[in-house]
């Protein structure tokens, strides 16, 4: 059931607070071009890079570093690694300073508009709407006639063709816009993901003040609705062929191998209310640590499963283990205030894995 939640009454008086000046700063760069020479003389370049296991243990400093973050291209005359986008979606992108994104790939979704009377007028006119869409999912919703008008859009959605997905299974290329914000809109200060299966139904300025501003936070995500160990995850996935049960387990495995425990709620350190979020739904400030994050979690999606809650706690919790003395500020708030804010519709595919919707 959804809960209550307090927002401000309109976003006229919002004053954007300080308190990022005082958050953990540091410089992150990302490689853009690998040269790598393998011993066979064969080399594939590849969107994630080739990112031995030592650069990895290396990244998850709190640094000025340089790290592989996805967008990594082979030498020239090697095929480009995909996430092609238009010059023109790239220049509107580079505009945004707060972001709504969200992508179907593989036409597995319908496209649901946000509920227009919860967009305020200053977030119509200020927040940039962008949804990625690759060309199968372009071509069948113009065929069912709800394609975009003459200008691009589909409601408030600004339509981005994204060509050359960078990987064959769909769920892991959903991962590049869903982690990768930071990556995309380089100039954003504010983004709000959204699975496709989720309709918005608040005002972006308002999320952002009441998950972000309010709570001091740099990243907010919600808590799963129903487990809160990876090992109930790592079993749910199985159970649900969710994926390849050989890989889960080696990931799961590695996790463990590196400090990963069970989940206990009697614990004298709550660092997380729960060690599995529900990802559907992520608010961000584009901080150095919030971003750091971000390409760590993608880089574990990218080396192990696309199964993102099986990495979220392990993420998080080598993060804080390796920078103790600077803080991550994550809000990891509740699942009914994810439901008071977002409708949830079934997957075209019909394989999702939450339960029915709270209000049908
Ligand atoms: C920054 O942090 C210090 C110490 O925690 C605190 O005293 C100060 O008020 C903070 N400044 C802002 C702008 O939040
Ligand atoms: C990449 O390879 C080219 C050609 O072999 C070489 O000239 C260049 O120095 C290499 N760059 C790096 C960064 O290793
Ligand atoms: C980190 O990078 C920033 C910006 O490039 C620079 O000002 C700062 O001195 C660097 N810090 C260290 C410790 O190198
Ligand atoms: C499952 O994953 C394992 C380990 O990564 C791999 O060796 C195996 O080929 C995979 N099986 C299938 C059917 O893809
Ligand atoms: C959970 O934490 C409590 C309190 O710190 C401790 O007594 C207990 O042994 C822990 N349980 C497990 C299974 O680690």
């Amino acid at each position: 059931v959804p809960c209550q939640i307090e927002f401000l009454p309109s976003v006229d008086d919002l004053v954007e607070p300080g308190i990022y000046n005082n958050f953990t700063g540091f410089s992150l760069n990302y490689i853009s071009k690998e040269n790598v020479s393998s011993s066979n003389g064969i080399f594939e370049p590849l969107f994630g890079g080739h990112q031995s296991l030592q650069e990895r243990e290396e990244t998850y400093y709190a640094r000025n570093q340089t790290l592989h973050c996805g967008f990594v291209q082979g030498p020239e005359d090697y095929p480009n690694t995909g996430f092609d986008l238009d010059e023109n979606d790239k220049i509107y992108m580079a505009s945004c300073h707060v972001v709504v994104s969200s992508c179907i790939f593989g036409s597995s979704d319908y496209l649901r508009r946000p509920t227009k009377s919860k967009i305020g007028p200053y977030s119509k006119k200020n927040v940039c709407f962008v949804m990625f869409l690759d060309e199968l999912t372009l071509g069948t919703l113009s065929s069912e006639g709800t394609g975009p008008d003459e200008t691009g859009f589909i409601g408030l959605w600004r339509i981005v063709v994204v060509e050359k997905l960078p990987y064959k299974d769909m769920r892991r290329a959903g991962k590049v816009p869903k982690f990768l914000a930071h990556r995309l809109f380089p100039f954003a200060m504010y983004s709000i993901w959204l699975d496709s299966k989720l309709r918005l139904n608040a005002d972006p300025m308002l999320i952002v003040e009441y998950f972000l501003w309010r709570n001091k936070a740099e990243y907010a995500i919600s808590v799963h609705y129903d487990r809160t160990c990876v090992s109930e995850e790592v079993l749910q996935n199985k159970r649900l062929n969710k994926y390849n049960h050989t890989a889960i387990d080696e990931q799961f495995y590695f996790y463990q191998s590196d400090g990963l425990v069970k989940f206990n709620e009697s614990g004298r350190e709550p660092v997380l209310p729960s060690y599995v979020p529900e990802g559907s739904f992520i608010v961000r400030a584009h901080t150095p640590m919030s971003n750091l994050f971000s390409c760590l979690w993608f880089n574990e999606v990218n080396r192990f499963t696309s199964r993102d809650q099986l990495s979220f706690a392990y993420t998080y919790l080598k993060l804080r283990r390796m920078n103790t003395g600077k803080p991550f500020h994550l809000n990891m708030f509740k699942d009914c205030e994810r439901r008071a804010i977002t409708k949830l519709f079934h997957h075209r595919a019909n394989e999702t894995a939450d339960p029915p919707p709270a209000n049908p």
